[in-house]
């Protein structure tokens, strides 16, 4: 699977981002060692706190399909413009909490690509943006 395919699916899932209160529109295209791509967007609330991020909906769906082990992962994110219509103009990182989602999954090799809509990608691994995780 290209970088670039994986990116152009999170940039095209930000369109399904559900984020009334925010407004802020968030894409993800989860990579799984089956070969498939398990897309996400965030699901936002009106009570905030049950809101869900569009990287956890990604790893949710593919573990509920049976997938539990990940390649990649890219994200895409940025505001709506007055018409509503997500603009990716700068790099999405992944929250905290996703990032630890990431890691009872991913190993510290996974690769975490994030655009900036400007066809820039940055790469990271989950090690670097997750050092000394906690587990169990
Ligand atoms: N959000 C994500 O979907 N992923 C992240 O890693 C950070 C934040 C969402 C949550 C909320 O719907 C909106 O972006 C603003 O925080």
């Amino acid at each position: 699977m290209e970088k670039k395919s994986l990116i152009e699916q999170a940039i095209a899932m930000t369109e399904r981002s559900y984020a009334p209160y925010s407004h802020f529109h968030v894409g993800a295209a989860l990579l799984g060692k089956d070969g498939k791509v398990y897309t996400g967007c965030n699901v936002e609330n009106a009570a905030y706190g049950p809101s869900n991020c569009a990287e956890r909906t990604a790893v949710f769906k593919a573990v509920s399909e049976g997938c539990r082990e990940f390649e990649a992962i890219a994200i895409a994110g940025g505001l709506e413009d007055s018409n509503g219509k997500p603009q990716i103009k700068d790099f999405c990182p992944p929250c905290g909490v996703c990032r630890q989602v990431l890691a009872e999954f991913c190993n510290k090799d996974f690769k975490i690509l994030l655009t900036d809509g400007s066809g820039q990608i940055k790469e990271f691994t989950l090690g670097e943006l997750l050092p000394e995780s906690f587990s169990l």
